[in-house]
Order: structure tokens, then C-alpha cells, then sequence
């Protein structure tokens, strides 16, 4: 068995979070005998340095052909200064509409191990388990017109939210599915008191809904949503919202589980191609410092045998293998507490590789 990876390491902190990623997946190619064949391409900054652009033709050309894209993270400070079409973050934009990347996954689940981590009450956050699905290619993010103009003799900043019943209703089919192998039970998340596009949106996952009867589906409005999880998270199962609701809640989601470095994610299409990253940045002020955690990018490889190649035992062996790795006492600094096994980045991914191959 063959498959295609295309490789974006990105910037900052990413190239070497997806060296660890890679050396995990190929413990798992040797174990269960499946080739992985990598494609290394640019984006973001890196690439915009090289070519001028942030998401060069060939990188989507290479996106495009492999069967699945892993990548890193993008962004740098030393580009804040660019036009706002050529910075890093475009290229993450770009490549997800160019890949029609609609569905995002985004998983927050505490390891018991890592209980205390979070910033939160040990009570609170126990067992929390959660399937963010976040629609990744419409809303405010994408909407048309946009821009920054001269209006009544100052400047206006405007964008639109906007979303197509066709997309809620493709989004609101992901999340329902994704109930309907967990927990049946989702709860949507919009802003129907205050806006016409959350009305929209309220009303076409209702009629959604009748397709899924036994899916137990809750209506919360996002501030109210915002507070539920810090108060009681466990009220969560599967939480369906759309880009820009869904960009907040995961980040603030990532934190019940101790840390951004956790957390993975995949974006997926309606075919099964599928992107797949860390939900953590670029962080340039970690980089070269073998000090960051790549379990979330880890992680994110464990999403892609599952969601791209159909692998589901080759994912659970990497989901486990981080769960031992944890259970064994060796935390990377975001993790850390007193009395445990400091580890750097590298050492992390030998150990997980490892624990794999036992
Ligand atoms: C994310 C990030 C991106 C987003 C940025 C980097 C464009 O925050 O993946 O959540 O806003 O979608
Ligand atoms: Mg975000």
C-alpha cells in the first residue's frame, strides 16, 4: 500500500513539528507495511521569500495530487508589514478554498494524564471530550464585498458574513454524521438573536436535523457558548458553527486540554482528500529551540490514516502511543509539571515512534 503526502512545513515552529509527524508515521508505514511517499512543498512565508507568493502554483499543484496535505503552521511577524494579499495567513485561506477544505475537525479532548495542565478545576475538565466541527470556507472569512474604503469622509472597514443554504446544509451533514458515531448528540452554535445570516443558519440545520432523528440537536447562542465551555465543557459533544465562531471557540476549547500543542485537526472535503495540521501558530519566537510540543501534529497524522485512508487501527496505535508516552511521565515544556520527565521536541517524537514500534 502506497500513499502521498504532500509536506508543508511552513513557518516558524512548523517544518519541525512535521519532521516529528513524518517520523511517526513512517514507525507506523513499517509496523502495519504501508509505503508513505512525501512531496515537500512552500508555503506562507517561506514561500513567499522563495517565489514572492505565499501559496505558489506548485504547491497547490502538489497539494492537489497527493492524497492527503500535512502541514506545519504559517506566519511570521517579519511579514506584518506586507500587503494583506501576500501574507502567510492568505495561503492557508487559499489552499483550503482551493481544496474546497469545507469541514474542519477539530477535537479537544483532555488526556487524563494531563489533568493537570489546564488552567481550569481538575472536576471541570476530566473526561472532556469534544468534536468541534467548524465550516472552514464561507462566512465573514470569504465574503464579498470587503475592503477598506472612504465612506462619509473617513475610512470604513467592511466585510460580509454571508453564508448559502447549500453550505450550511453540506456543514450541518458532516456534523450530524460525525453525532452519529459518537454520542448523538450536537449542538449548533450561531448568533440568531442578532444576525440575519445566524438565522439562516438556525433554520437549515433544523430542517437538517429531520434527516438524523436520533441525533439529539441544541441550539446555543455563541456568547452563551463561549461561557458554557469554561463553566461545564462535559455539556459538549459534538459542536457544529461556522468559520468565524469556530476559529474563537476551538482556541478557546484547546485550553480545557492544557495546551495549543495538543490539538490537532483535520479539514476535509467532500472527497476524502483532507488537510491535516497542529491548531497551534507558527510561533517564531520557539523556533530552532527544540522545545515545542508536536503531539498535536502527531495527532493531526493520526486524523489522516483515519479520515483519508480509512486506517483506523494504524490511528488508534498513534493515539495510544502518545497516551502511554504521557502515562510513562515525559512532558514537553508546554505541559510540564513538577516531578515529571522534561523532554525537547525531537525526543518526544523518537519516543512516541518508539513506543509504536514496541
Ligand atoms: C486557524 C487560524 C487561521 C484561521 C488563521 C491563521 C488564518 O487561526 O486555523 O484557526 O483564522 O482560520
Ligand atoms: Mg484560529
Amino acid at each position: 500500500m502506497r500513499y502521498k503526502i504532500a509536506l508543508l512545513g511552513g513557518d516558524g515552529i512548523g517544518p519541525a513539528v512535521i519532521n516529528e509527524g513524518v517520523k511517526v508515521l513512517n514507525a507506523v508505514g513499517k509496523k502495519f507495511g504501508i509505503d508513505f511517499e512525501y512531496e515537500k512543498a512552500l508555503i506562507g512565508g517561506c514561500a513567499y521569500d522563495d517565489c514572492g507568493t505565499p501559496l505558489p502554483v506548485s504547491t497547490i499543484a502538489a497539494a492537489k495530487e497527493a492524497d492527503a496535505v500535512y502541514l506545519g503552521a504559517v506566519g511570521d511577524w517579519k511579514y506584518d508589514s506586507l500587503p494583506a494579499d501576500v501574507r502567510p495567513e492568505k495561503a492557508l485561506l487559499g489552499i483550503r478554498k482551493e481544496l474546497n477544505l469545507f469541514a474542519n475537525l477539530r477535537p479537544a479532548i483532555v488526556f487524563d494524564e494531563l489533568v493537570a495542565s489546564s488552567t481550569l478545576k481538575p472536576e471541570v475538565v476530566k473526561g472532556v471530550d469534544i468534536m468541534m466541527v467548524r465550516e472552514l470556507t464561507g462566512d465573514v472569512y470569504f465574503g464579498q464585498p470587503r475592503g477598506i474604503e472612504m465612506r462619509d469622509g473617513q475610512r470604513a472597514g467592511f466585510n460580509n458574513m454571508i453564508y448559502y443554504e447549500s453550505e450550511i446544509e453540506r456543514i450541518a451533514n458532516v456534523a450530524f454524521e460525525t453525532a452519529m458515531k459518537r454520542n448523538k448528540k450536537l449542538c449548533s452554535v450561531d448568533k440568531a438573536n442578532v444576525l440575519d445570516c445566524s438565522r439562516l443558519w438556525r433554520e437549515v440545520v433544523t430542517k437538517v436535523s429531520e434527516q438524523y432523528p436520533d441525533v439529539e440537536l441544541s441550539h446555543m447562542y455563541v456568547d452563551n457558548a463561549a461561557m458554557q465551555l469554561i463553566r461545564n465543557p462535559k455539556q459538549f459533544d459534538v459542536v457544529v458553527t461556522g468559520n468565524i465562531f469556530g476559529d474563537i471557540l476551538s482556541d478557546e476549547a484547546s485550553m480545557l486540554s492544557g495546551s495549543l500543542g495538543m490539538l490537532p485537526s483535520a479539514s476535509l472535503s467532500d472527497s476524502r482528500k483532507g488537510m491535516y495540521e497542529p491548531i497551534h501558530g507558527s510561533a517564531p519566537d520557539l523556533k530552532g529551540k527544540n522545545i515545542v510540543n508536536p503531539i498535536a501534529t502527531i495527532l493531526s497524522a493520526a486524523m489522516m490514516l483515519r479520515y483519508s485512508f480509512s486506517k483506523n487501527e494504524e490511528a488508534l496505535t498513534i493515539e495510544n502511543a502518545v497516551k502511554s508516552v504521557l502515562k510513562k511521565g515525559y512532558r514537553t515544556q508546554d505541559i510540564y509539571t513538577s516531578g515529571l520527565t522534561l523532554v525537547s521536541t525531537d525526543k518526544m517524537g523518537d519516543l512516541i515512534a518508539s513506543e509504536i514500534l514496541n
